[in-house]
């Protein structure tokens, strides 16, 4: 139609248009959203990222407008001109945020048609193999859109963050060796070293060390990290970190500057302020408390340990349970009549997959309880048991008996399940905590060695370095982990800065000398040329902004993510590649 509806004429986006542009002619440009016809009157809910604004076609401006306008169908794209009103009183949406006007066209241009869209983007119940294959379309509809749009945000908040406080970005290699994250590599065939394999990074670990051997001081970078490993809602083959590392500092300084950038983050994205410290929990007594070194603390319900009144009552099964070394733990779910028998009975085919081999549970009631278990027990020991769970009328108390891994296993996820179940957890809650005082090594029964729980560089604590040989599993690391909302999203440490003491943390760790050159040795050769004291963080950017969006998937926060079987449905990724290519990189499919 009019060759002056073009791009450039665009005067506002969709979403902005108000009441108090009324009287005023505009130029929109968008995605037709929705198109009624009202025997006459056409009405089309155009869209753009800001979100969407009703335009009226009326008969009365004119037939070839009126005849083009007939044309329009979901998702063409639209230039339109008109003049913004007020809606007619009784005519205004609400649920819109352009609820209050309209804008009466007067020109139409149809910039593009669309197919059928394969599915209707207001529809919630889509299948997410369908949204991923069209993800292009999926990626209009505004919730989505929205994720983005705040992962951008949380991003240059970042960015800006660490600049203001003299971090320096430098950007690492891809096309690298193994780094040692515990995770698969993904492995890239050199065509010039045949044979040959470079590994895409699990994380930039060892690099950013290196950068603190050369004088960096501070940096940062928000970078891409791969790793072939069981995926899950929260964990992607390839995502993304805020990767730092700082020089001649401690716990407490990495601690303090992370604080600062959620801070910054919260205020900058939800203008919100967060309480600060975040509070700082011992793995052992997150574990013991929580039966979790990444517990939710937006509730309370945490792990009573009930052995040693258990170690002397009437019920011979928990006695046996504490005679050969296991423990017996509880819960206290308050005010909670709500669970029927039923309830009780799911609750407890909840724990088996955990290894529980039973929950027993106990109403408290006046005098006594509603429980499998009590006729066990002596009204003393019931006395003692409700005093050392405070537990009043109307409370549940639910224990299980076992060894400490399946006790903390199966009622650390139960207490997850009944804070859902029981909706003790508030939709907007933010609960930061630092878990600190990790053990350096575990004991990996598949590999019969012990193994780092966060990485071979992490630093002991000094004075539990004499234990490296005699109790290893008692060394504790100088380690944290960021967690929020029960989910780890970040994790750090102080790193070891002398060849000697990483040269025996790696005999440790079972790495023969030719093994740990083999694999890091340029960092080995690095700690040789007055390596400073340094240490880091790196925070999962996919998972902070999948918990801000409250977001049930990470995948709803990535623009082309992979499917739990790792594919991208959208380009066919993974697939087969051209004979040439593989002589080239003289590889043969086995
Ligand atoms: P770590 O392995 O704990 O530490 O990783 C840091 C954070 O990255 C996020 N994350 C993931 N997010 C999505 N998908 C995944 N597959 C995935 N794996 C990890 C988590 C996690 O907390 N080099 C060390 C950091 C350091 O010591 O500085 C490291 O990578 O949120
Ligand atoms: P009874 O039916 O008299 O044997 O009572 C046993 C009760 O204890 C049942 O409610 C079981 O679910 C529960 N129970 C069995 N084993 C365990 C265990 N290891 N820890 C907690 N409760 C258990």
């Amino acid at each position: 139609m009019s060759s002056f509806l073009l791009n450039e004429n665009r005067t506002h986006y969709c979403g902005e248009v108000s009441l108090s542009d009324d009287g005023k002619d505009v130029v929109l440009m968008g995605w037709v959203c929705r198109r009624r016809d009202h025997g006459g009157v056409i009405f089309v809910d155009l869209r753009d990222r800001t979100g969407i604004v009703q335009v009226v076609f009326n008969p009365d401006a004119g037939k070839a407008l009126h005849v083009e306008a007939h044309k329009i169908r979901s998702e063409f794209v639209l230039a339109v001109r008109g003049k913004v009103r007020q809606r007619p009183p009784g005519m205004e949406n609400p649920d819109l945020e352009t609820g209050k006007i309209e804008v009466m066209v007067s020109e139409l241009k149809i910039l593009n048609e669309s197919k059928t869209p394969p599915f209707s983007l207001d529809d919630e119940n889509i299948s997410e193999n369908l949204r991923l294959k069209y993800r292009y379309l999926d990626l209009r509809r505004p919730a989505i859109q929205n994720n983005l749009i705040l992962r951008s945000k949380i991003a240059a908040a970042t960015r800006n963050y660490f600049d203001n406080h003299g971090f320096i970005e430098v950007e690492t290699p891809f096309l690298t060796k193994s780094t040692p994250e515990g995770a698969r590599d993904y492995l890239v065939p050199s065509r010039i070293y045949k044979g040959m394999f470079y590994a895409l990074p699990q994380s930039p670990q060892i690099f950013k060390q290196l950068l603190m051997v050369s004088g960096f001081d501070r940096y940062y970078q928000i970078v891409k990290c791969f790793r072939d490993e069981d995926l899950r809602a929260d964990r992607q083959p390839e995502f993304t970190q805020i990767d730092v590392e700082m020089s001649f500092i401690t716990e407490e300084h990495i601690m303090t500057l992370m604080e600062g950038l959620m801070t910054q983050i919260f205020e900058k994205c939800f203008d919100r302020e967060l309480p600060l410290p975040f509070p700082r929990i011992s793995y052992h007594d997150a574990v013991n408390f929580y039966g979790k070194d990444n517990p939710d603390l937006r509730f309370g319900m945490k792990l009573t340990d009930l052995s040693e009144i258990m170690g002397n009552t009437g019920f011979k099964l928990f006695r046996e349970v504490i005679a050969s070394g296991g423990v017996v733990k509880a819960i206290k779910a308050e005010k909670c009549s709500s669970l029927s028998r039923k309830d009780l009975d799911d609750l407890a085919v909840f724990v088996i997959p955990f290894g529980a081999k039973g929950l027993a549970w106990a109403r408290i009631n006046q005098n006594d309880w509603t429980s499998p278990i009590f006729k066990y027990f002596k009204p003393e020991e019931v006395a003692k048991i409700n005093d050392a769970m405070q537990a009043s009328v109307g409370d549940i108390v639910f224990f299980v008996a076992d060894t400490r891994r399946i006790v903390h296993d199966s009622l650390g996820n139960l207490r997850l399940h009944l804070a859902e179940k029981l909706n003790l957890i508030k939709k907007d809650d933010m609960h930061f905590s630092w878990i600190t005082q990790f053990p350096l090594l575990e004991y990996s029964e598949i590999e019969k060695r012990y193994v780092s729980m966060h990485h071979p560089f992490t630093s002991p604590f000094l004075e539990d370095i004499s234990l490296l040989d005699t109790q290893p599993q008692k060394v504790r690391a100088r380690a944290y982990d960021l967690v929020l909302n029960g989910s780890e999203i970040g994790g750090g440490s102080i790193r070891i800065h002398r060849k000697d003491l990483q040269s025996k943390v790696f005999q440790v760790l079972g790495l023969t000398e030719d093994d740990s050159r083999s694999k890091f040795g340029f960092l080995l050769d690095a700690l040789e040329y007055g390596t400073p004291p340094h240490g880091g963080i790196a925070v999962g950017l996919d998972r902070l902004t999948m918990l801000l969006a409250q977001a049930e998937s990470i995948r709803d926060v990535i623009a082309f993510p992979k499917t739990q079987k790792a594919a991208c449905l959208l380009s066919d990724a993974p697939s087969k590649v051209d004979i040439q290519q593989l002589i080239e990189l003289s590889l043969k499919i086995v």
